[in-house]
């Protein structure tokens, strides 16, 4: 058979993606698609790394794979990606388990694919600046320290048990640090203070936590903090708004917090309007309203002697009612803050449309 006549047939057969160069067949990957500005394939299979070297990818700087199954984010992969000069990858369906961590890549979201292992190498220059990583099995954060380029971290719903702070400490342009759903215990057994200057929005929610080293975290800049439920009993709020003096929001809630912490908690951040989720706890009225005795008797020009028992029970109600007023508002303001977040977003997205180096991941 002549070479040609095998040309002829893989025309046929093969749908004019496949060509012979040098024996070895070529596999020519082209847009099935394009969400925005992200070009998309669809049901790539890349599994051994002679396939890969094999492989041709779009020349686009933004590429997301979809379903199909790629195993192995190898070195070879990476190579390919470079030489398509692809700057934002995104892969979802696709079950890659082994991560080569690419330096030459801005942006990587590699959210639900079974990822076990990253491989970063120390001596490697990574230009990474977003990386997400959110539902996938990682257990470690070993050699992240490298990536010193990024702004946003996103871990949530992993395996990991231990973050040693430190890991953060090279990065000085870290805004988000996105750690939710995860095992966290401990921070490690560092006693050294950390500071991270841009840090802006710290999500810790989910964890194991039990207390956090505040006095361990200089964090200047921290506007947004979720402890969300978490093991913490005790919570040191103004030691918080002492160490973040920028802090806006901070969610608290589903911990089982003494009744000290609540109350103090309630009057701090009310006094610093920081926007707050904190359970209401089972304390005493007295104990969890403001207010207290003397106060609500003068407020009532009542003197509580034989009939102040039912007055007292009256002003208690009241302040019930206060309270579960101020926590709905509260819980709207929260909201508000969603709808806003939300809002930026789709912003973004409307950027990502007219100019592709403001892209941010759509999906
Ligand atoms: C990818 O595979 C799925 C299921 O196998 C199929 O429904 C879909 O049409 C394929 N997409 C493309 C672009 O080939
Ligand atoms: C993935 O690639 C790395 C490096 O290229 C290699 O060491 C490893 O064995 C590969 N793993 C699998 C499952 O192919
Ligand atoms: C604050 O952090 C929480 C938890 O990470 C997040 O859900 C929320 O959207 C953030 N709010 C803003 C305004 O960034
Ligand atoms: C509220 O904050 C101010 C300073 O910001 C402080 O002087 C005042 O004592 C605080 N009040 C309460 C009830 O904590
Ligand atoms: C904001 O967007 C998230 C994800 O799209 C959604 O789950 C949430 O309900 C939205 N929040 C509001 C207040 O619309």
């Amino acid at each position: 058979m002549t070479a040609s006549l095998l040309w002829t047939l893989c025309l046929i057969t093969c749908v004019s993606v496949s060509f012979l160069v040098r024996g070895a067949v070529v596999r020519q990957y082209t847009c099935d698609s394009y969400f925005q500005s992200w070009c998309q394939l669809h049901n790539a299979t890349v599994h051994m790394d002679t396939e890969v070297q094999a492989s041709v990818f779009p020349r686009v700087r933004q590429l997301g794979f979809i379903y199909g199954s790629i195993g192995n984010f190898s070195h070879t992969f990476n190579n390919q990606l470079f030489k398509a000069g692809v700057l934002r990858v995104f892969a979802r369906g696709t079950r890659i388990t082994h991560l080569t961590m690419p330096s030459t890549i801005e942006q990587l979201y590699l959210r639900d694919n079974g990822l076990q292992a990253v491989e970063i190498e120390p001596r490697t220059r990574y230009t990474l600046r977003y990386l997400r990583l959110q539902m996938n099995r990682l257990r470690s954060l070993a050699r992240f320290e490298h990536l010193t380029q990024l702004l946003e971290l996103n871990l949530c719903d992993n395996l990991i048990e231990v973050v040693a702070l430190d890991t953060f400490a090279t990065m000085p342009n870290l805004r988000q640090l996105i750690l939710c759903g995860n095992h966290i215990k401990t921070f490690g057994s560092s006693t050294a203070v950390v500071l991270l200057p841009s840090l802006t929005h710290l999500d810790l929610g989910g964890n194991f936590l039990t207390r956090l080293p505040l006095e361990r975290w200089q964090l200047p800049q921290l506007i947004n903090l979720s402890v969300r439920d978490n093991l913490l009993t005790a919570l040191d709020s103004s030691l918080i708004v002492r160490r973040f003096p920028l802090l806006r929001i901070l969610d608290a809630s589903a911990n089982a917090l003494d009744c000290h912490s609540y109350h103090e908690a309630l009057q701090t951040f009310v006094n610093r309007s920081v926007v707050h989720l904190i359970d209401r706890r089972m304390c005493s009225v007295d104990d969890a309203i403001v207010l207290d005795r003397e106060a609500a008797g003068r407020t009532n020009g009542i003197i509580p002697e034989d009939g102040g028992t039912t007055v007292m029970v009256e002003v208690r109600h009241l302040k019930e009612r206060i309270f579960l007023q101020q926590r709905t508002i509260q819980q709207q303001r929260m909201e508000i803050e969603q709808l806003r977040a939300n809002l930026t977003t789709l912003m973004e997205q409307f950027d990502l449309v007219a100019g592709p180096a403001r892209a941010l991941d759509p999906f």
